[in-house]
């Protein structure tokens, strides 16, 4: 079974192909390094021992796709290709739009083109919008806030009305809640280019003494610490969530839609502690006011996909801390 993996150089991809190519699926991988580095692929390797095959080029070109699908038998696609910088995506609609939904309809139409129809797309929690209650079920009204979440919104807008037109796609939606973590090699985690959005990264940046301290945005919400409440969830279970939702398309035609997240939230202070406890180092941190569009509190109901893929979120906290830590701590 041949799977192409779009973005599979990049820290969720990259963790997903080292779970396919453990399962004995064979992998194409298509990345242009926009928001990733070709020394994964080594790493990939290194984890492994296995052989892929790696395109590099943007999936946004129509030619470059249709060559791949001449060239590889594909079976199914994980589409993680995309931007995903919820601030930038405010300063940069346009190209938020453009690549991470043009990049998309490219690949259904190749997709069409050669008969491919088994797709798993990288969605987000971040559909929900700020949701009404808690834990959040699968069929909660959705909304988006910033141009980042409108595309997550549309694409998968798009996927249930090319579900609903013909019945031969198979497609698989997964509504990440936050990952982090890091293989138990060291090897692959998450390295932002830039500096980092998101919570995790930042504070291993604090925690190796490359940033001086985590800045923290807001600790007067409405909970128990009155700082950010998310339902953080370790890359490799989620990895592993991929590989569920591959099995479940061959044995499920229509549509799916599924939660990954473990069901637990954890605020922002307990993070930077648990940072400490288990590894044993300082994260110095300054609280400041409350970043613009951020809600208090979110987490999954994960049911639905421990019923439907046979799937549910085996790490805990200290495991996402110890092993993101372990991988920060290397590649210094
Ligand atoms: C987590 C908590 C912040 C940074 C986003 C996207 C989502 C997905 C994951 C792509 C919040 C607080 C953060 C910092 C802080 N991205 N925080 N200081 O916003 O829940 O989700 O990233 O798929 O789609 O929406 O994640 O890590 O940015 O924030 O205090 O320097 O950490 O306020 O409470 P978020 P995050």
């Amino acid at each position: 079974m041949k799977v192409l993996v779009t973005g599979g150089a990049g820290y969720i991809g990259s963790h997903t192909v080292v779970e396919l190519l453990e399962s004995g699926y064979e992998v194409v991988i298509v990345d242009n390094f926009s928001n990733s580095d070709s020394s994964v692929l080594d790493k990939i390797s290194m984890i492994t021992d296995k052989e892929f095959i790696f395109y590099e080029g943007d999936v946004c070109d129509k030619k470059f796709l249709e060559e791949i699908f001449t060239n590889e038998n594909i079976d199914s696609v994980i589409h993680f290709a995309g931007y995903k910088a919820v601030g930038e995506s405010v300063e940069k609609p346009l190209m938020y739009y453009q690549n991470n939904i043009g990049s998309t309809l490219n690949l259904l139409e190749v997709m069409e083109k050669f008969g491919v129809y088994n797709l798993v797309f990288s969605s987000s929690a971040t559909v929900y919008g700020k949701p009404h209650t808690l834990p959040i079920k699968e069929d909660f009204p959705l909304s988006a806030t910033n141009p980042y979440g409108y595309t997550k919104l549309m694409i998968e807008q798009i996927l249930k009305d090319l579900s609903k037109s013909n019945d031969k796609w198979n497609i698989v939606l997964l509504r990440y809640f936050n990952p982090i973590g890091a293989h138990e090699s060291g090897l692959i985690g998450e390295n932002p280019k830039d500096i980092p959005n998101n919570i995790m990264p930042y504070i291993m940046r604090v925690a190796t003494g490359e940033y001086e301290m985590v800045h923290v945005f807001g600790d007067d919400y409405d909970t128990e610490d009155g700082t950010g409440v998310r339902d953080y969830i370790h890359v490799v279970d989620l990895a592993k969530g991929h590989i569920k939702a591959i099995d479940y398309l061959n044995s499920n035609g229509g549509l799916g839609i599924f939660n990954l997240g473990t069901g637990n939230g954890y605020s922002v202070m307990e993070l930077i502690k648990m940072t400490e406890k288990v590894n044993n180092v300082k994260v110095p941190y300054v609280v400041e006011g409350r970043r613009p569009g951020d809600i208090a509190s979110c987490y999954a109901d994960p049911s639905l996909a421990n019923e439907k893929l046979g799937w549910r979120a085996e790490k805990d906290i200290e495991d996402m801390c110890r092993d993101a830590y372990r991988f920060a701590s290397k590649k210094q």
